[in-house]
């Protein structure tokens, strides 16, 4: 074959363009993750590049063809606190006037390179809708056990959101961050269609919890330590429970997390009648049966009582301010706990223990895999815990309407049966407090 270039300068020249013209590949978009913003009409993309460029979406209704609508956006460097001081961008872009419910494609990058073609549902507005989701915390890059199922109920249009509640890749740091990029690809498939929502847990406690930080988008300006948003008939509350752990990054975050949530929660009863259903997601429970020695089997848990067993107490707050629902993760299990206060059960009635509860309900939802394995359970179950399962899995999250939520547990040790399965009932008035 003749060369195509008679010399070697030119032969540089051309694979210079012909690189232009595919990208780089530092320039490539990877780990493409969906965040709800908690501005009616929008969703963010968050990606990474390995070397900086701009931060673009284009994106459409087609499948195929041109994507007509065009939204730029910004970057950060991030620098990994390991030894090598590994380097990369974060790319924020938020989206904007999407037509509520319905499905766009897009891509993300810049002209040195663009992601493929992704497809998402923009949310719904206002309250009167009925969302589900997918929720489950302690998800690692290792043994990610629940990872093909809600990869296929993604595709088939199952979630609205996913909640996931604390701990990532085991860990994010890992490797100098490489088990990190890792975990944003394995779970693009699934990220890239739905908002990922997340907060903190102790697996992201490394350098400050950096990590996290800089490679989620969540709402507000905590960097996604605590937030919350509407998602029709429920306000969904995320904040951190490792603050009451990790003291020495900042005993005044304990302070301030808790005095938010508790300015977030008397707006929240404000604007109850609209939206009735409170949800909490924090990732050490207050309450657990499993047999090892974490902070939710002791009699006065931290996050529940608060510091020095009177400081800054969670149990007290939620009930105070009539919190539906408490979604927690960590002990890699699951289990339903009647409605509780105080130790003390408080069911609706003997027959339909959750209508018309008179305490919050706990759900424990932290099984979805990891290299850590799962959690045994204490031989006898106390007296408060209504369902225990010691198998992979995750939990979907059914918002009917103002008074109705059900909470179903899926087994991917049983080939995605449903192993638990429970409504939630609550009248439209009277919310505010338990009485
Ligand atoms: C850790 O991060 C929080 C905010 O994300 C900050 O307020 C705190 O000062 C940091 N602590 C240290 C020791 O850097
Ligand atoms: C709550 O309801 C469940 C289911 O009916 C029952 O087993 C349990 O004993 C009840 N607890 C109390 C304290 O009434
Ligand atoms: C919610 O849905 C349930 C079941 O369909 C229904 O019985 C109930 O009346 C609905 N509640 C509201 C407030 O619409």
């Amino acid at each position: 074959m003749r060369p195509l270039c008679p010399c070697r300068s030119c032969c540089c020249l051309l694979l210079f363009l012909s690189l232009g013209v595919q990208g780089a590949p530092e320039a490539a978009p990877e780990q493409v993750h969906l965040s709800y913003p908690d501005e009616p009409g929008s969703m963010t993309v968050t990606w990474t590049t390995w070397v900086p460029t701009r931060s673009e979406v284009q994106f459409g209704l087609q499948l195929t063809g041109p994507l007509p609508l065009r939204a730029q956006g910004t970057f950060s460097p991030f620098v990994d606190g390991g030894v090598l001081r590994r380097k990369f961008y974060i790319h924020r872009v938020t989206l904007r006037g999407l037509l509520p419910g319905v499905q766009y494609v897009y891509r993300c990058g810049s002209s040195r390179g663009w992601s493929r073609r992704f497809r998402f549902r923009a949310l719904k507005n206002g309250p009167h809708w009925s969302p589900r989701l997918a929720v489950f915390g302690d998800l690692g890059a290792d043994n990610p056990k629940a990872l093909p199922r809600l990869r296929r109920d993604t595709q088939q249009g199952m979630y609205d959101a996913v909640l996931h509640v604390g701990d990532f890749a085991y860990n994010m740091d890992q490797d100098n961050a490489r088990v990190g990029d890792k975990f944003m690809r394995l779970i693009e498939p699934v990220a890239a269609s739905l908002p990922y929502m997340t907060c903190p847990g102790n697996h992201e406690e490394r350098y400050n919890f950096s990590n996290y930080k800089a490679r989620f988008t969540m709402p507000g300006n905590t960097e996604g330590l605590w937030y919350s948003w509407d998602l029709g008939p429920a306000h969904i509350i995320s904040f951190s429970t490792e603050v009451y752990f990790f003291l020495h990054y900042g005993r005044h975050l304990v302070e301030r997390q808790f005095h938010w949530l508790e300015s977030d929660l008397q707006k929240a009863n404000k604007n109850r009648a609209a939206r009735p259903w409170i949800i909490t997601m924090g990732h050490r429970p207050m309450y657990c049966s499993n047999a090892d020695l974490d902070d939710c089997t002791w009699h006065e848990s931290k996050v529940r009582k608060g510091l020095r067993g009177k400081f800054y107490g969670l149990e007290d707050l939620f009930y105070k301010y009539g919190v539906d629902l408490q979604l927690w993760a960590h002990e890699h299990s699951y289990e339903r706990l009647w409605p509780i206060y105080n130790y003390q059960v408080f069911n609706g009635s003997r027959e339909t223990p959750y209508t018309n509860p008179r305490g919050p309900v706990h759900i424990i939802t932290g099984s979805a895999g990891c290299e850590e394995r799962l959690t045994p359970f204490s031989l006898f179950p106390r007296p408060w815990s209504a369902v225990r399962v010691k198998e992979y899995g995750y939990t979907r999250l059914h918002i009917l309407n103002g008074t109705h939520v059900h909470i179903q547990q899926v087994s991917d040790d049983q080939d995605g049966k449903i192993v638990d399965d429970v409504w939630v009932v609550r009248p439209l008035l009277g919310r505010m407090m338990y009485l």
